[in-house]
């Protein structure tokens, strides 16, 4: 049994990062969605949207405050993210399905990075694990209403 300071955090910092910078990705990218929808399912999805931001906003608090209790700086300036696979959408109004169709898109994506990041994390920081686990478990949650706003009910 080791205590925390005699863990190498390097391994770990690294994928905690990328997880900082996708779930930075899908609030901000979730806000200009916000923003510019329109059509007669504006009010729900937009309010939707928002919760969504709130789960990406304390999720990414939360994996950045384990940067840095594990000794690792933790990077949330915007030009000095990495690459993050969350995919780029248009800008301007856009309609409510397209809405939709992006947002799921974007959150699916998000997804991914965090499934990623927690099956690597599984053998070196269960901690680190298990707020990205938490992390999916609200996220996996909104991707599943998302969805469900696309399929027809009888499919
Ligand atoms: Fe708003």
């Amino acid at each position: 049994m080791t205590s925390i300071e005699q863990h190498d955090p390097t391994k770990q910092a690294p994928i905690l990062q990328s997880c900082v910078a996708a779930s930075i990705d899908l609030a901000l990218s979730f806000k200009h969605l916000h923003w510019n929808i329109r059509g007669p399912k504006f009010q729900s999805i937009h309010e939707f949207l928002d919760i969504v931001i709130d789960q990406a906003r304390s999720g990414t608090d939360e994996l950045a405050e384990r940067l840095v209790t594990i000794g690792m700086p933790a990077e949330g300036q915007r030009h000095k993210l990495q690459e993050s696979p969350v995919p780029q959408i248009e800008s301007g109004f856009m309609r409510d399905d397209i809405v939709l169709e992006r947002a799921v898109a974007i959150l699916d994506e998000t997804v991914k990075v965090l499934r990623d990041a927690q099956s690597k994390l599984a053998d070196i920081d269960p901690v680190s694990e298990d707020l990205v686990i938490g992390m999916l478990a609200g996220l996996e949650k909104s991707l599943w209403m998302l969805r469900s706003h696309l399929v027809p009910t009888d499919g």
